[in-house]
């Protein structure tokens, strides 16, 4: 059946749209009420991401809730490594760990290469998901970069520096890319398994983009990314979020993908011109959701106004602050579905 609110995946392609639709990272998550309810009543976040039924339902309540053009799949880029065979705990206030992490040859020679069976949660919760949605907006699947899931299995933890994950790719650049190919072909075969259960269109997070430099970009992230893009293709519309990585926009842009991803701190213009004519989504700061409501207004419509009325998907540079209010992030939603680009205002940029 035909999605009635198809306008995200018209933007990513590049056909006109009647208005910039907007979607937000992280939407499914802590910044609803309705989703602190039903995370209550599972006993960790593990096996809350393993719960299709509630997966499900905490995936469509911001369509609900807030408005918003897109689902996205509430689950984790950590589910990889885990299919692998490096399970993951989520600690409260202090995020994911791994008891067993990757610090030799031998331990990627037992690395397991996933297969979207190994993922079955997953597939049943799209399947739900997609069930549930009756072809309201489009749903949204995703994974990390092969980079960003490396910087985990290689570090355990999170990380400011990410120095262990990038101490291995300067002392052993060979097992670099042994593990970064292991990466690369699980994640390949789950997106492949995510569309088949209904995904619409793909998003690929580099969160940890902009810790590397742009020659160790080139050679140990890039490369992967674009096997990823090139086996979606033409399969579903893709998105590339490199976050803080401003440095590889250009590169980015000749990816086999339709959207890149734009943090806060990248200009705008800028970007338009580094990234010719791939659709581009972002890039409020999650911090202008504190403001008041005209200061949201006025930088929403600021926003607008430069990206212009195509070619653009509207969400944040990042995704949503645990702390902001629900009534903030509604606020947003509605002012960029409200606005209207019109000759005068894009002559104001
Ligand atoms: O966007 C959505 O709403 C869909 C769900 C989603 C989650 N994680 C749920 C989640 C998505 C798309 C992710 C992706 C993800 N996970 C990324 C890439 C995006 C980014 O933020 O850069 C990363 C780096 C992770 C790893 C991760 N998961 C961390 C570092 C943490 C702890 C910090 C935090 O945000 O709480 C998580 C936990 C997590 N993933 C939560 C949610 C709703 C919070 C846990 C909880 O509710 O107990």
């Amino acid at each position: 059946m035909a999605l009635k609110n198809d306008l995200i995946l018209r933007a990513a392609r590049g056909e006109t749209v009647e208005r910039t639709p907007v979607w937000l990272m992280r939407q499914a998550g802590r910044v609803l009420p309705e989703y602190r309810a039903v995370r209550a009543k599972t006993s960790g976040f593990v096996e809350f991401v393993k719960n299709p039924e509630l997966a499900a339902e905490v995936t469509i309540q911001p369509v609900d809730i807030l408005g918003v053009d897109a689902a996205i799949i509430f689950s984790d880029i950590l589910v990889i490594p885990e299919a692998m065979g490096l399970p993951y705990k989520m600690i409260e206030a202090k995020g994911p760990w791994f008891e067993k992490t990757i610090q030799n040859g031998e331990d990627i020679q037992q690395l397991h290469i996933a297969q979207p069976e190994d993922l079955n949660y997953v597939m049943k919760a799209l399947q739900l998901t997609k069930k549930e949605l009756h072809d309201r907006v489009p749903l949204i699947g995703f994974c990390g970069a092969p980079w960003t899931i490396f910087a985990y299995m290689t570090e355990g933890s999170g990380s400011k520096t990410f120095s262990k994950a990038k101490k291995f790719l300067y002392t052993r650049p060979d097992l670099s890319h042994q593990l970064l190919e292991k990466i690369t072909q699980s994640s390949i075969n789950y997106l492949k398994g995510q569309v088949a259960a209904g995904a619409d269109m793909i998003q690929v997070f580099d969160s940890w983009a902009g810790v590397l430099s742009p020659d160790l970009y080139k050679t140990f992230a890039l490369p992967y990314l674009a096997k990823i893009c090139d086996a979606l293709q033409p399969l579903v519309p893709v998105t590339v979020f490199a976050k803080d990585a401003f440095f590889i926009r250009k590169e980015l842009a000749d990816l086999n993908c339709n959207t890149i991803g734009l943090d806060w701190t990248m200009d705008i213009q800028e970007s338009r011109k580094l990234c010719g004519n791939k659709t581009l989504q972002g890039n409020a700061d999650p911090c202008l959701l504190y403001a008041d409501e005209a200061t949201i207004k006025t930088e929403a419509h600021k926003m607008l106004q430069t990206f212009g009325p195509h070619k653009h998907i509207a969400n944040l540079g990042h995704g949503l602050y645990p702390d902001t209010e629900k009534d903030k992030v509604r606020f947003f939603v509605d002012t960029i579905k409200e606005y209207k680009h019109t000759k005068e205002n894009s002559m104001m940029h």
